[in-house]
């Protein structure tokens, strides 16, 4: 039986690159689900597809065929057999993430692929319905999460140290609108499993996050 983690939580809680260093700490793999979707988004941005219209969501999600594979201990998230790493990290596909991944038909394809994953190695798998729907079974759940403060704070961080010049109260209500989208839809919205430990990083270093997820696993 595979060993696996499951890391649930809002855009911004720092869940990547926590789940990156619990991962190479224990020697798993890490699955970056979020990642997936992206690939998804973006497949379906270079086909014209309004995210609003479900029908033609539904329609081309069936052409993407999403794969991982690694490289370095880096996941590279492969598109129609095209590495998609460098493309998939802005706000244009985050947002399209975001709605395409409420279509059910979406959510089949990529849930399948994650389960396999799992099946077939010890995984460190960090995104919205991991606890919940995609490894109930987890050995070890959290739900990591930061007010939406410092979570816009911490974005707004990273975007200024790349010369990216952003506004802080338009990445905070970008988020909030996030969190709305992703704890409202349907189905496998984000929410807390009722297993998984509540992990509030607001006031807590990386260091103290990856070591207070290390201590769960037994
Ligand atoms: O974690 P992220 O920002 O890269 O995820 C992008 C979007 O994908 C997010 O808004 C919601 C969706 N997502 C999801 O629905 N289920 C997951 N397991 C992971 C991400």
């Amino acid at each position: 039986m595979s060993y696996q983690i499951a890391i649930d939580g809002p855009a911004g809680a720092g869940k990547s690159t926590i789940a990156k260093k619990v991962a190479k700490t224990k020697g798993f793999i890490y699955v970056d689900t979020g990642a997936m979707y992206r690939a998804m988004a973006y497949y379906l941005l270079t086909q014209g597809i309004d995210p609003e219209n479900a029908d033609d969501i539904e329609a081309n999600c069936v052409n993407a065929d999403i794969t991982i594979c690694y490289e370095n201990g880096e996941q590279v998230v492969m598109l129609n057999g095209e590495n998609v790493n460098g493309v998939i990290r802005n706000e244009e596909v985050g947002n399209m993430a975001s709605s395409s991944s409420k279509n059910p038909k979406v959510r089949e394809r990529l849930t399948i692929l994650q389960k396999e994953l799992a099946a077939k190695n010890n995984v460190v798998m960090d995104g919205r319905d991991i606890g919940t729907c995609v490894l109930p079974n987890a050995d070890v759940k959290v739900y990591l999460t930061a007010s939406a403060k410092v979570r816009a704070k911490r974005r707004y961080d990273e975007l200024s140290a790349k010369g990216v010049s952003c506004d802080i109260r338009q990445i905070e209500e970008d988020i909030i609108k996030r969190d709305e989208q992703d704890m409202n839809r349907e189905i496998a919205p984000l929410k807390q499993a009722e297993d998984a430990v509540l992990v509030d990083s607001s006031d807590m270093t990386i260091e103290e996050v990856v070591q207070a997820i290390l201590d769960l696993c037994r």
